[in-house]
């Protein structure tokens, strides 16, 4: 029995569907709860008794009122398959392909793909790529999600390239490309013969009663009583007419994807007694002659379906308002929100940056309304959008059906848009646009332009529009229409969301691509009468296509020699795989509630600086279910331990700083009760919150640190040239899917305390709680068997989260949970540290850089946190792959009134290392040489000392350079991307390629160390325990091949067990790349020690078995349990005489990305990457792809979509899905070819290289082929190569940089000239240069 049958009194408040899963079943995880994520994807089956179909579809469950639910059947992650049961080929693939590595956003995944099949057995590429749209993974990079996915399609291969044109047949093991033509190389990371055949016959089929009710003629409103709300449910539309009379101010909820979540619910509806739900119908659809009435209970993903039919049965002439929906359509959120958003819901509520409304207004949509007292019909205009009060429907009346009318020949409708990523995310500016002639003119007649998210409605530019009536359509046209709609359509200075000299730009931007569709389209109906565009203008006609994602990874073939049951160096699966695909991978969340369990609710600092005058906790005590408030005054030892804070006291120093928490026996209530705690504040000067301001009030949280060679100011005097220059690169929020969670279980006796965490560092947590508690720290136990991600960002933070728990689980003497909301973390455990890189650059003309000052200043917030490590690590690192005779980097710590940054993916390396390349493309741009060759000439060349004196051999860098150059053909598309910027002017394609000197570890012996514990037990099985965390990377699987290898037994009897400070004490962090070396060594090292203890016993029968002779140890006496402690490796730094051995070893790669850019909006689009590295020999091949692909594709979000926004005051806005954009499938490169490069590497275990880190940097390629493309846009119109491209480069600062007629216009009027003193020529027949005049005559369009 697979079903749950459950009643809906067992909710307090019986909401979302989420926490009611939560309680039975934890497959489907909760991630940002509020749609934006996918991890909550649960797939819901409705029976219709007018079509007798049934509707599989995908919903993200955190949005879904569960009383809406009703006569569905939701199957969840555990419906689909378990390891108990049978494990579903989904699940499978999905395992078996490497498609998941810390697995939180696994369950979701399966569901999206589930569905699909559900619904497509046999699904295309582009149906896969469409069905992942709505779901992030922070780890994958999703290339091998989409690849266990294609393994459905028909045309599906182990190659990926198959298909594609470029890839040959498969050749006995591997499949050898034509790309790439290696021996010895694998490129298969998983056998598709294991793979279990799918036959969609075997699903479950749909509950008959569900369709026996859905059938039932005599169906009645049902009514679910909740404490505060009622929901009511009408069967048909006269029952809903009627409930809508009696309750008038009742939301009717569709989709429930604009309402949202609970506390949105009730935040928007406070007095809601009463809810109307619509389930079962979902209104009609009709198409007419004239047009399409689509009913108002359509969702998204069905109005999608309905318009492609009509678009492929119509002529084309009528489907214009169609066809620019359905594009739209594609991007509009996720799939899962597309298939619960209602068409109906979609229009009423109006939103600002709807896509949708802009396109139907501009398509002359009808709103038909019905009510009781019968049917009327509005016009979906600008009165309607702009909530013109005699435009809003009656209380009593709803939506029943848009009608769209049809297109005609002389009429044009178009949709535009552009957000920070392709798909799922609402639009930075939006825009539907028409126009219709005089028949057989380019007389306009009618014209409409709307616009979304330029203000608090989608907006119409009427008057433009209404001026513009009988010109002709043409460039004088254009130029005055883009004046009148600048003047007629303000955006303040303040408006929400900023960026308003990009909005306007791309508000003129989007007319013009308007512009140039329409004059294409009346070319094509009259090619005598209308001249065509020209052809250089014709790219910027379309959106960038969202492409199946497709690669080849090459690596080491294992030595044929190896025994076959040695998994070293194979794609070995990792070891959590399938519990992650399953959802029975249990993380702390899911562990099961215990008795007299508490929740903890967070109160934070609004204040960025000011002293606490009073803290009133009265009213949250009075609420139910709270049972205290813990404040500083609670610590019973050190709040403030290593220099950090646990509990404000008397002072805040940052917006997001914890002050008191408050425990409840529920969640809901702990956050309820945390809202009314009231806070006074008087704040403190000076308040800092930018890196600028700290210089400027000297304010730093840790010493220079500094390192230099050569003679800096004697060798200025002797350069060609000079230049000098700042880069800023902005932080980046963790986003692990799992948000921290912390369970912490007082113990009766002994002052004992059991915590259980997602962490890096189990020691500094049991030292803080230890600390805290004022106990030993023997009293203290963390655990943790796995984490849903961390990149850095539960290093230190779990110390701090832990210890502040655990001081509430021993005031209050219950076990406390303590999640923290997706926006509570971003809030309060911060991130990457924010850098500003100051360079001074001298060099000779032919290239050669001859002195170098570069200095970097990073935000560290307003704690010391690991800022220290991660200036040391950027000074240290500082001059990446070139030799600068004389060369200074400084660096230094900001202290800001911002929360604490902390350790992320690569310590400083990625942020500081752009700079690098910044200086080198400056350096290239004076002397009019490509990047590359300035690359080339400054990178180290032969053994060598890095500017800290340590010797290195840059050999393993040559050969990736050499072999990226080659094999990505660089010079060709070069070449190739030359010619097509020539002769397109608003798209432009950019390359780069981007070296990479890595070091991994950590500049201190003592964080170099590991310790292992190996039981042997007497039926031969094996234990494995370490003091390494498992978040992903694929540690523990790692473990068992070393053990497997060391022991000679099959890695089935291998099991990995829990990390904890019970089992191995005073362990490192997992972090720097180093996991597996430290880890793997102790391990190595345990299992050698006992093989040598076993070696009498194996001697004296050689031909037995492993069972006989570990039996035989214990009649022989021997114990069967080993603790190694590894020295590790030995790193030194001198910082006094700047020189040392900092760092055990050195790794090296090349990335090459090609991308094109939208000149006109911003948008870019990545074609294609290739990264060699140099992974020595790796352990595990499909680990480390895994983690070079991911790293890469997290350092892409960290350079181009990723963008954190503060207030002047210090208020983080970005704090969720919605405001904060890591990649997704859309933004991964098109082609995508990783290669692992042999090098030597005898110090570390099987003379392999820790990978965990290092890509990140690579994904700056993205950014530094954006500024190539960026720069042959501006040489084309004439302006200065010489920019600063700061990171992230945004839509906006793509677009802004790429300067033309249009960014000028914008700032012209902005300067506040006249917009009547500008003449704009735009020349589109005649692409020549596009000039702007003023009253004087004087042309000056570019600095
Ligand atoms: C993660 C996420 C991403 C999104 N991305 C985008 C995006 O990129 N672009 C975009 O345009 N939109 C986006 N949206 C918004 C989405 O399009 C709307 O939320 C959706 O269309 C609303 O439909 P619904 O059925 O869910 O409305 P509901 O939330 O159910 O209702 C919204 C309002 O309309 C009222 N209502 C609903 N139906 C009727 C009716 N028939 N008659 C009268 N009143 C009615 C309700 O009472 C309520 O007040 C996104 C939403 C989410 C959650
Ligand atoms: S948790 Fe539901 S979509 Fe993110
Ligand atoms: S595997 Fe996707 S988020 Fe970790």
């Amino acid at each position: 029995e697979s079903r749950i049958h459950f009643h809906i009194s067992e909710f307090n408040s019986p909401f979302s569907l989420t926490p009611f899963l939560a309680v039975h079943l934890t497959g489907t995880k909760y991630s940002c709860g509020e749609g934006g994520c996918g991890s909550c994807t649960v797939m819901v089956s409705r029976y219709n008794p007018k079509n007798k179909k049934i509707r599989h579809y995908p919903v993200t469950a955190c949005l879904v009122p569960i009383c809406s639910l009703y006569g569905a059947a939701v199957t969840t992650v555990e419906g689909v398959g378990s390891i108990k049961t049978r494990i579903h080929p989904v699940q499978e693939r999905l395992a078996k392909c490497h498609g998941t590595q810390c697995g939180f956003c696994s369950p979701g995944m399966v569901m999206s793909i589930y569905t699909l099949l559900r619904n497509h057995p046999e699904p295309t590429p582009d149906q896969i790529t469409k069905a992942l749209g709505g779901n992030l993974c922070r780890c994958t990079g999703y290339r091998l999600i989409v690849e266990s996915g294609k393994t459905f399609c028909e045309e599906s291969t182990a190659c990926q390239m198959k298909g594609s044109g470029k890839c040959c047949m498969d050749q006995e093991e591997n499949c050898i490309c034509i790309l790439f033509c290696f021996v010895e190389i694998c490129t298969k990371l998983y056998n598709e013969d294991e793979f279990q055949p799918f036959d969609p016959s075997q699903e479950p089929i749909f509950p008959p009663e569900l369709i026996r009710m859905a059938e039932d003629p005599n169906k009645r409103r049902l009514t679910f009583q909740g404490k505060r709300t009622t929901w009511i449910t009408s069967v048909t539309l006269s029952d809903l007419l009627e409930l809508k009379v009696n309750f008038p101010q009742a939301p009717l909820v569709m989709g429930n994807t604009e309402v949202g979540g609970e506390e949105i619910f009730e935040r928007l509806f406070p007095c809601h007694p009463c809810i109307l739900l619509q389930l079962t119908l979902s209104f009609y659809s009709t198409i007419l002659f004239s047009g399409v009435t689509i009913g108002a209970g359509y969702s998204l993903a069905q109005l999608n379906d309905a318009l492609g039919s009509i678009v492929s049965e119509q002529p084309k002439e009528k489907t214009k308002t169609y066809r620019a929906l359905l594009k739209h359509l594609r991007t509009l959120a996720g799939p899962q929100i597309r298939n619960m958003a209602t068409l109906g819901g979609h229009v009423v509520s109006r939103p600002n940056y709807s896509d949708l409304n802009p396109i139907l207004a501009a398509g002359n949509a009808i709103i038909n309304l019905i009510s009781k007292d019968g049917e009327r019909q509005i016009a979906l205009d600008s009165k309607f959008l702009e909530r013109a009060p005699e435009a809003n429907l009656k209380s009593e009346e709803i939506v029943l059906s848009v009608s769209i009318p049809h297109s005609t020949k002389w009429h044009f409708v178009s949709g535009m848009r552009l957000a920070q990523c392709q798909e799922n995310a609402f639009a930075i500016v939006n825009a539907g646009m028409s126009v219709k002639f005089e028949d057989g003119t380019d007389t306009i007649k009618d014209l409409q332009m709307f616009y979304g998210s330029v203000g608090p409605t989608v907006v119409s530019a009427s008057q433009t529009c209404k001026q513009l009536i009988g010109r002709q359509w043409d460039d004088q046209m254009l130029s005055d229409a883009c004046r009148l709609v600048l003047d007629e359509i303000y955006i303040p200075p303040a408006a929400e969301g900023g960026m308003v000299e990009y909005r306007r730009t791309l508000i003129i931007s989007l007319l013009f691509k308007f512009y140039l569709k329409v004059r294409r389209g009346l070319n094509k109906m009259d090619p005598q009468k209308f001249p065509d565009i020209p052809e250089k203008f014709m790219s910027a006609l379309e959106d960038f296509p969202i492409e199946t994602p497709q690669g080849i990874q090459m690596f080491q073939c294992v030595d044929p020699r190896q025994p076959p049951q040695d998994p070293v160096g194979h794609p070995v699966m990792h070891q959590s795989a399938i519990k992650h695909a399953t959802g029975e991978a249990v993380y702390i969340d899911d562990m099961p509630p215990i008795a007299q369990e508490l929740f903890l609710a967070p109160v934070t600092s609004t204040r960025a600086h000011a002293k606490i005058i009073s803290i009133d906790v009265s009213e949250a005590l009075a609420l139910p279910g709270v049972v205290d408030v813990i404040t500083a005054e609670d610590v019973p030892g050190d709040n403030n331990p290593q220099e950090e804070i646990l509990y404000a006291q008397n002072e805040v120093i940052c917006v997001g700083q914890i002050i008191c928490t408050v425990a409840a026996d529920t969640h809901a209530h702990a956050k309820e009760a945390a809202k009314q705690v009231k806070i006074t504040y008087e704040d403190i000067e000076p308040r800092i919150i930018t890196i600028e301001q700290a210089l400027e009030h000297n304010s730093f949280l840790t010493a220079e640190r500094k390192i230099e060679q050569g003679n800096v100011e004697q060798a200025f005097k002797h350069v060609d040239q000079i230049i000098e220059g700042e880069v800023h690169v902005e932080g980046q929020e963790h986003f692990y899917m799992e948000t921290q969670t912390i369970l912490a279980i007082p113990k009766e006796e002994d002052k004992e305390m059991v915590l259980h965490l997602g962490m890096q560092y189990p020691t500094h947590v049991q030292d803080f709680v230890a600390t805290a508690l004022n106990v030993p720290r023997s009293r203290i136990a963390c655990h943790m068997r796995r984490a849903g991600g961390a990149f850095g960002g539960k290093a230190s933070k779990p110390a701090l989260l832990g210890a502040i728990t655990a001081v509430a689980a021993n005031k209050t003497g219950r076990p406390i949970r303590f999640i923290l909301e997706r926006g509570d973390d971003m809030l309060i455990t911060a991130g990457r540290h924010p850098l500003l890189g100051k360079y001074k650059i001298g060099f000779m003309n032919n290239g050669v850089i001859k002195s170098a000052d570069v200095e970097y200043y990073v935000n560290g917030g307003c704690t010391p946190d690991e800022s220290e490590l991660v200036v040391d690590i950027i000074v240290l690192k500082s001059e990446n792959t070139y030799y600068i005779p004389n060369f200074r980097c400084r660096g230094r710590a900001c202290k800001t009134n911002l929360p604490s940054n902390t350790a992320f993916r690569g310590f400083g390396f990625p942020q500081s290392t752009v700079v690098v390349e910044a200086y080198i493309t400056a350096v290239a741009s004076q002397c009019n040489l490509s990047p590359e060759e300035i690359r080339e000439i400054n990178m180290y060349k032969r053994i060598s000392k890095t500017a800290y004196k340590d010797m290195f051999n840059p050999e393993p860098l040559r050969r990736c350079w050499k072999e990226c150059l080659e094999k990505s053909s660089f010079y060709a598309r070069k070449q190739a991307a030359e010619e097509f910027n020539k002769k397109n002017y608003w798209k432009k394609k950019g390359l780069s390629v981007i070296p990479m000197k890595f070091t991994v570890g950590i500049p201190y012996t003592y964080l170099n160390q590991a310790a292992a514990l190996v039981h042997i037990y007497l039926d031969g099985s094996v234990l494995v325990i370490h003091g390494g965390c498992e978040f992903g990377q694929g540690l523990y699987t790692k473990m068992v091949q070393v053990a497997s290898r060391e022991l000679n037994i099959p890695s089935s009897y291998i099991h990995p067990y829990e990390t904890s400070t019970v089992t191995v004490p005073n362990a490192v962090f997992t972090a720097a790349s180093m996991g597996t070396d430290t880890n793997g060594k102790a391990v190595q090292n345990a299992c050698q020690i006992l093989m040598a203890r076993l070696q009498p016993i194996i001697r004296k029968n050689p031909k037995g078995k492993w069972e006989d002779w570990v039996n035989h140890w214990w009649g022989s006496a021997f114990i069967s349990l080993l603790i190694s402690l590894l020295r590790g490796y030995q790193t030194n730094m001198d910082w006094e005489k700047e020189e040392g051995h900092a760092f055990p070893y050195y790794l090296y790669g090349v990335s090459c990305s090609e991308v094109e850019v939208d000149c006109l909006t911003g948008a870019h689009k990545l074609l294609r990457t290739d990264i060699f590295i140099d992974a020595a020999f790796s352990i595990n091949p499909a680990l480390d792809i895994g983690q070079v692909e991911g790293g890469f594709i997290q350092g892409m979000g960290l350079y181009t979509t990723e963008e954190l926004k503060y207030s002047p005051e210090g208020v983080l806005y970005s704090r969720g899905t919605n405001d904060y954009k890591i990649p997704a499938v859309a933004e991964i490169p098109e082609e995508f070819y990783v290669t692992f490069v042999r090098s030597q590497n005898p110090i570390a275990i099987y003379s392999s290289k820790g990978l965990g880190e290092a890509s990140m940097f690579l994904g700056s390629s993205v950014f530094f082929a954006i500024q190539d493309a960026v720069t042959a846009a501006r040489r084309e119109r004439g302006l200065t190569t010489s920019f600063t491209l700061n990171s992230p480069a945004t839509p906006e600062l793509i677009r802004m940089n790429c300067m033309d007629q249009f960014t000028e216009m914008v700032r012209v009027v902005r300067r506040g000239s006249c917009c009547n003193l500008l003449y704009m020529n735009f020349q589109v027949l005649g692409v020549s240069l596009v000039t702007m005049t003023n009253l004087t005559g004087q042309v000056h369009l570019f600095q």
